[in-house]
């Protein structure tokens, strides 16, 4: 039976009480490439899943004129893309704005674009503000608007451009560099000029985005979703409805994940992302669970307490909660609902078997700031 004892003074930990005999035993194997388990046993066996990351928010009144001066200090062409990355205090070794998730606020100004390249590593965006943006996808152009979710899975080649009668575009990158990188199976490939459209412009969107149907014929056998993005023209109006049908989740208000049309499942390998309704006065209770979020507020304002620690946000803001904190999402509006759009990395922890979840049970579920 499991104990909730937490102490490492007990029998199954380790606690031996180092001699003159073990230090010098300690050294000898360290000459040899090894060591005593016991010295760091406590150490990479948690009790409990443990992040080294903060939560942390970076607010978008306090970017955005550093994100829009990038386009004046560097081109496309120098910079490759021009991206303001958002990094935790804890994890800048390995450039993560938690966990294993990377993030950045990406600027293309009308009449630009960027060239073509693919990596291991995977990526969505969140378009934040701007007009005439547009994305191609492995030769499928599609253009998009403000809240609009946009996937490039990995290997897939792509490019971003704004038109040239458009307004200047910004819009979140998420990548799970940090974690390929981990992994060791990063790599890079830069495309020889402009890649060739292999459908008409928003192909993807309208064959597989429309009243749940998809071609009766199709033959799509790619590891992610045919859809590579999620309106919020559908996706709004969407949460406004499954909100009449649907219980509002004490943790979470209306909580949809954005999926594969043909799977149910996540839209891609590694990350998932999903946008959440808090209505106009939601006061969500707390709990803790394995996996990384960054957050972006999509509509509306209000504030989270992460561990403890409270963060306003309001549209356009960017915050992490680490795997394992405890975190509780409040609408600060009586008259208005709020939206938060998250990315994670559910996928890759649900398929390894890591997830797990807790409810804080004191003071009636919601954390003491
Ligand atoms: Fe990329
Ligand atoms: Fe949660």
């Amino acid at each position: 039976m499991e104990t909730n004892n937490y102490s490492d003074d007990q029998i199954g930990r380790a606690r031996v009480l180092d001699t003159p005999e073990l230090e010098a035993y300690y050294k000898e194997l360290e000459t040899l490439g090894a060591g005593a388990l016991w010295t760091v046993a406590n150490d990479i066996e948690p009790w409990e899943p443990r992040s080294s990351s903060v939560p942390m928010l970076w607010k978008y009144d306090d970017l955005r004129s550093l994100v829009l001066k990038s386009s004046e200090l560097v081109t496309p062409e120098q910079a490759g893309r021009r991206v303001v990355y958002l990094v935790n205090d804890k994890r800048k070794d390995v450039s993560a704005a938690v966990g294993w998730l990377y993030t950045g606020i990406q600027v293309t100004r009308p009449g630009e674009s960027t060239s073509a390249h693919r990596h291991k590593a995977s990526a969505l965006r969140f378009i934040m503000e701007g007009e005439g943006g547009y994305t191609v996808v492995d030769g499928n152009k599609i253009t998009f608007e403000v809240n609009d979710f946009v996937i490039t899975p990995n290997s897939t080649w792509h490019e971003h451009g704004v038109d040239a009668n458009g307004k200047t575009c910004i819009w979140q990158d998420g990548l799970d560099i940090p974690l390929v990188n981990a992994l060791e199976a990063n790599d890079y490939a830069v495309y020889d000029g402009k890649q060739s459209l292999v459908n008409e412009i928003n192909f993807s969107p309208i064959t597989y985005g429309c009243a749940g149907l998809i071609p009766a014929d199709n033959t799509w056998d790619k590891p992610y979703s045919p859809l590579f993005k999620y309106s919020w023209k559908k996706v709004y109006p969407a949460l406004l409805e499954a909100q009449v049908v649907n219980n509002t989740d004490r943790f979470d208000g209306i909580l949809m994940q954005y999926s594969n049309p043909l799977t149910g499942g996540h839209v891609m390998q590694t990350m998932s992302a999903s946008i959440q309704l808090l209505p106009a006065g939601f006061k969500g209770k707390a709990h803790k669970h394995t996996g990384s979020f960054v957050y972006q507020c999509a509509k509306g304002n209000g504030y989270s307490i992460i561990n403890g620690q409270r963060f306003d946000w309001k549209e356009r803001d960017i915050f992490c909660v680490p795997s394992w904190a405890w975190h509780e999402h409040h609408n600060a509006s009586e008259t208005e609902d709020a939206c938060l759009f998250n990315f994670n990395d559910l996928p890759v922890i649900e398929k390894l078997g890591l997830y797990q979840g807790k409810e804080y049970t004191e003071n009636n579920g919601n954390q003491m700031i």
